[in-house]
Order: structure tokens, then C-alpha cells, then sequence
């Protein structure tokens, strides 16, 4: 089938890319001309694993990038909207981007004679493709849906670093969509997936990706509530969630207690959620709590750290860690954020080593002292933090002895260092 994807973002790049290895043909739109050349070249627009080895073998082949709307439109069966949807001041989401890009496609459509099918896969809220995308597509176009051209919600369920892998072997697909003909048309293109493919109305596949990311958002301030608990009780709260996720009725993953979840996703998306259900009169209790303990718990590590070493003004702390978690250089809503604020507040010098996330820290905080190693980091510190769950911190021995202190809080149950004053967050 032809496809036309709009914006290359994160999950537009991945979209087309996968959609091109399942045998489409593949047209990538933007605005952003450099970019398009770029996939064209075959060069993927943001680090994703798989993404580069994709784009060149299809890049200019099943896979072209234009910024020409009304070409692609006309020669694409179905077009996914797949733009960002970044969150406005009170945390409701903003779709001025979603707005332009809907009303492009329309213009487009104006000029197009065959039947097409118009598919938001960017997150939004429910009701947003039905009462928001579909009215301007028709006020643009001057078409009507259900008549000249079809509408659907497609919802992803990417992980960071893992999108080729999570788009290519889905647990499940949602097709939410206006009737029948857009949604068959939608579903023909998954075709050649195994997993079973979970038919709605738009509104209800927009819920199901808001009530997805909340619930695992749940499962991790749940852990971390049980793990506060756990810790005043001095019963280690890991032993606890193993046991619990034995359950079937709850599995084990997305249970482990630790300084939060951060990213592009879970904080944006569960706040989208609570404005949305404030707008209908419905005062969100759990999901507020949801934020209210992912915010905290960052910050109980400098309650500890005061505890341990007391006025925390003029001490070097070290902060193992920036990157929202491991193998990403992506620090949005990273836990390490509001720590490093609260210990600047407080009068400490900062430092700082993650593998890959420096550059993106330095442009929030550009004055604290970057290493590109952990044990300079280290270096004297009076204590140390630990953000991120990297791989190579379980590594970490001799480069404490660098330290004038010996305390280290683990914010994450990776140290396994023994010649040091640990302590664990939450256990
Ligand atoms: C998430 C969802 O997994 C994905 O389906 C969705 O489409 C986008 O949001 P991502 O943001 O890439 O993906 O990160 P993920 O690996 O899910 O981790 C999110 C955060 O939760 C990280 O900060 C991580 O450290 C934290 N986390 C995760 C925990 O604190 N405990 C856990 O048990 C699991």
C-alpha cells in the first residue's frame, strides 16, 4: 500500500522506516526541508536502534521524503499524522502543531479526487480526532468525511531505544476509527502482524493509549509509595514487588521503586489525561497522586543526603546520572532535573557524569562541572547521588575512592560498589 507519513519526528522516522520493511511504499513529510534531506540520504533524523540500517536500505527506494504535501497526498492511499503534541503551560496538551499539519493534509485533500483515509497516530486526548482533526480536515478540504475520505486513530506504544523493535513486534494494535471502510483500510496495512488487531471508535483508541501509559505510570508510583513504606519498615521493597509480580493478574515489570519515571511520554501523558478529565468536571484523585509521588520522590534523596551529612551549603555533590533512563542521551522530565535545581537552591556544587546525556544537561544547567568520566566526577565529593540506571554504574568500585565522603544514594538499585556508605532510596 502507499503511505504517507507526516512529521519526522521520533515517531514518524520509526513509522515510515518500519512501515517501509513491511513491504509499503513509504512517502515521509515535513516541513523542516533539511531533515528530508537527510532521510533521503538515509540518515536517520534521531538516534533510534535499527532506524539508520532501515532508512538505507529503503531511503530513495520504498522509502521517499518530500516537503511537498499536495504530491504526497495525491499519491498515498493513507496518511498518518505523526507530530508532536507538546504539553501547553497548565499541562493540557497543546495541538497547534497537530492543527497545521491537519489542516495541510486537508488543502491537499481539496485537490485529490480518490478516497483517502486520514490517520492521527500522534497522542491526543480523546475526542480530539473526531471533534478537533476531523472538522478541520473537512473544513480544509471542503470534503466530507465518512463520504469522500476516511478517519482513524492509531495509536503507538513505542519505548525510547527500542521503537523499531516495539513497532515491528507489537503486544497489540488499536484502529480506532469513524466506520468501517477507514478502518479496514487501516488494518490492511498490519495485515502481516501476528498480534491481534483491537477495533474501536477514535475516541476510545485514544483512551486506551492515555489509560495504558497511566496505568504503567501507576504500577511505578505504586512501587515507589510501597518502597517509602518499605523503608521506614526496614524491609527491602524489591523482595516485596518480585513476590507481588508473581501474580499473574499484575506481572513483574514496570515495579521497581527507584527516584521516578521521567521522559517525553508518561509525566506529559498522564498530565494530559487529568486536564482532559478536569475539562468534563472529573477530578482525577489517583492520577494527581501519580504525579504528586513521582515529584517528591526525587527530592526524598536530598532529604536522605541532609540526613546523612547535614547542611548541604558549599558540599561537592555528584550526581551519577542525567539521562531520563539508561541508554538515551534524552534528559526531558529526567529525575536528575529537579534534584540539581533543589541542590543548587541549597548552596551545594553540583557534578555530573552520564554516558551520553551531557550535552542535553548542559543546556538546562550549563554551569555545574561536567566529567567525562565517573570517578572525575567523584573527584572529593561529599556525596554522591545516583540518578540513572546505566549499566556500567553496576560496575563502579574504585572510582568512590576518589571521594572525600563516603555516602552514595542510590536512586535506582544499581551500585553494587561495598567500599562505600550506601544508601538505597527507597529500600
Ligand atoms: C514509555 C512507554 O513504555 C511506551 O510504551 C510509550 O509509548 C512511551 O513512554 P519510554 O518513555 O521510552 O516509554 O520509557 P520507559 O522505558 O517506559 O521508562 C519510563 C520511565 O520509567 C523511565 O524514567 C524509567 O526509569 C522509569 N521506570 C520504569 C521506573 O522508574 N521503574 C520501572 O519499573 C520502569
Amino acid at each position: 500500500m502507499k503511505i504517507s507519513v507526516i512529521g519526522s519526528g521520533y515517531v514518524g522516522s520509526v513509522t515510515a522506516a518500519c512501515f517501509a520493511e513491511v513491504g509499503h511504499e513509504v512517502v515521509c513529510v515535513d516541513i523542516d526541508k533539511k531533515k528530508m534531506e537527510q532521510i533521503n540520504a538515509g540518515i536517520p533524523p534521531i538516534y533510534e536502534e535499527g532506524l539508520g540500517e532501515l532508512l538505507r536500505k529503503y531511503a530513495g527506494k520504498r522509502l521517499i521524503a518530500t516537503n511537498d504535501y499536495e504530491s504526497a497526498i495525491r499519491e498515498t492511499d493513507i496518511s498518518f499524522i505523526c507530530v508532536g503534541t507538546p504539553s501547553a503551560e497548565d499541562g493540557s496538551i497543546d495541538l497547534s502543531i497537530v492543527r497545521a499539519a491537519t489542516a495541510s493534509i486537508g488543502a491537499a485533500l481539496a485537490k485529490k479526487e480518490r478516497y483517502h483515509v486520514v490517520v492521527v497516530k500522534s497522542t491526543v486526548v480523546p475526542e480530539t480526532t473526531e471533534k478537533f482533526v476531523l472538522p478541520v480536515l473537512e473544513e480544509t478540504s471542503g470534503k466530507i468525511a465518512g463520504k469522500d475520505f476516511g478517519v482513524a486513530m492509531n495509536p503507538e506504544f513505542l519505548r525510547e531505544g527500542k521503537a523499531v523493535y516495539d513497532f515491528m513486534h507489537p503486544d497489540k494494535i488499536v484502529i480506532g476509527a469513524i466506520d468501517q471502510k477507514s478502518g479496514d483500510l487501516v488494518s490492511e496495512l498490519y495485515r502481516t502482524f501476528e498480534c491481534k488487531v483491537t477495533r474501536s471508535n477514535p475516541s476510545t483508541a485514544e483512551m486506551i493509549k492515555y489509560a495504558n501509559n497511566s496505568l504503567l505510570a501507576t504500577k511505578i508510583s505504586f512501587a515507589n509509595e510501597i518502597g517509602n513504606i518499605c523503608k521506614k519498615l526496614g524491609v527491602d521493597t524489591y523482595e516485596v514487588m518480585e513476590a507481588v509480580g508473581k501474580d499473574s493478574r499484575i506481572s513483574p515489570k514496570f515495579l521497581n521503586s527507584g527516584a521516578g519515571f521521567g521522559g517525553s511520554c508518561f509525566p506529559k501523558d498522564v498530565k494530559a489525561l487529568i486536564g482532559k478529565a478536569k475539562e468534563i468536571g472529573y477530578s482525577p484523585i489517583l492520577l494527581e497522586s501519580v504525579i504528586g509521588v513521582n515529584e517528591k520522590q526525587p527530592l526524598l534523596m536530598i532529604e536522605i543526603l541532609q540526613r546523612k551529612i547535614g547542611d548541604l551549603k558549599g558540599k561537592k555533590i555528584t550526581l551519577l546520572g542525567l539521562a531520563f533512563k539508561n541508554e538515551t542521551d534524552d534528559i526531558r522530565e529526567s529525575r536528575s532535573i529537579p534534584v540539581i535545581a533543589e541542590l543548587l537552591r541549597l548552596g551545594a556544587k553540583v557534578s555530573a557524569y552520564d554516558p551520553m546525556a551531557t550535552a542535553n544537561m548542559k543546556r538546562i544547567f550549563p554551569t555545574i562541572e561536567y566529567s567525562g568520566k565517573a570517578k572525575d566526577a567523584l573527584e572529593s565529593a561529599d556525596a554522591c547521588l545516583v540518578m540513572t540506571e546505566w549499566d556500567e554504574f553496576k560496575q563502579l568500585e574504585s572510582e568512590f575512592a576518589a571521594m572525600k565522603g563516603k555516602v552514595v544514594i542510590d536512586g535506582r538499585r544499581v551500585i553494587k560498589a561495598k567500599s562505600i556508605d550506601y544508601e538505597g532510596l527507597c529500600w
